[in-house]
């Protein structure tokens, strides 16, 4: 039985995570750490990590980028791995993500469904097989209550796709703050926010007449809980030190 300590167990990632938990035989939830301790959960809830004194295998996270300081010193502090789903991490927190990984095993992925996944590797096959010829579009739904934009899913779509091509590619958030041509080595990321969206990205190749469209919708949380948790499962026990992706899971 795999023990999880559940940072943002308050949250709606939180929720989805408990109630996909208590369907497994193979893990379960010993303590959850969230800057709000109500309402009472089947397992203790810390506001302060240091106040945590349960045994635990992984620490799963879908809180928000200003618990990051807390997790990392708090599983360096116990040699645990952390499996990280938060999103909006600036480049100084990525930085630190990534030494944390060279001392204990860290999952780090922005898209824990495994349709997502899939539709990277598409988007990627797509570029390649396309080449310049195409001017490539990222458009990415959310609902009214997320504070990041773009995603981090759009900005790894974008990363995955620029890795295909012999130099990366410029990302272009904003078009209305400039006024000149698109250029052929930029990717758009346009973001779109409203009501309960649980996310959409379309990865949009536009030609000379013609315009392929790759698209993935997620119609519930629950998606993300199972990769999250196949993660937690995965990641329990000896793992060397290093990041690990949707990749090694899959
Ligand atoms: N990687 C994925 O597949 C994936 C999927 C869905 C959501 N997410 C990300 O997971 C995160 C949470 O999503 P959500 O929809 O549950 O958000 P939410 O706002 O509903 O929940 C976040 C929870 O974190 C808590 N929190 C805020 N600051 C904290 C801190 N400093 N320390 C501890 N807890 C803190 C909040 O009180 C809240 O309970 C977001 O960053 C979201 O983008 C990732």
């Amino acid at each position: 039985m795999v023990r999880i300590i559940l940072c943002g167990c308050q949250g709606r990632m939180g929720h989805v995570i408990e109630s996909c938990v208590a369907e497994r035989d193979d893990c379960e939830i010993v303590a959850g750490f969230d800057i709000v301790s109500e309402p009472a959960k089947p397992y203790p809830v810390y506001t302060d990590f240091s106040a945590c004194k349960e045994e635990a295998d992984v620490v799963v996270d879908f809180s928000n980028p200003a618990s990051l300081d807390g997790l990392t010193s708090f599983v360096l502090g116990r040699g645990l791995p952390l499996i990280i789903a938060t999103t909006g991490y600036s480049e100084e927190q990525t930085r630190k993500i990534r030494e944390t990984a060279e001392k204990v095993p860290v999952f780090f992925s922005f898209n824990m469904s495994l349709g997502v996944n899939l539709l990277a590797e598409l988007a990627k096959k797509a570029a390649a097989f396309l080449g310049s010829q195409f001017d490539i579009e990222i458009v990415e739904k959310h609902h009214n209550r997320k504070v990041d934009a773009p995603s981090g899913t759009a900005l790894m779509l974008a990363d995955e796709i620029s890795s295909v091509f012999p130099e990366p590619h410029t990302y272009m958030y904003d078009r209305h703050s400039v006024r000149r041509k698109r250029e052929k080595s930029e990717i758009g990321i346009s973001s779109v926010r409203g009501g309960t969206i649980v996310g959409e990205h379309s990865v949009i190749f536009a030609g000379r007449d013609e315009i392929i469209e790759l698209k993935h919708t997620a119609m519930s949380r629950e998606i993300f809980a199972v990769g999250a948790l196949g993660a937690a499962v995965y990641m329990a026990g000896a793992k060397e030190p290093r990041i690990y992706t949707m990749a090694d899971l899959l």
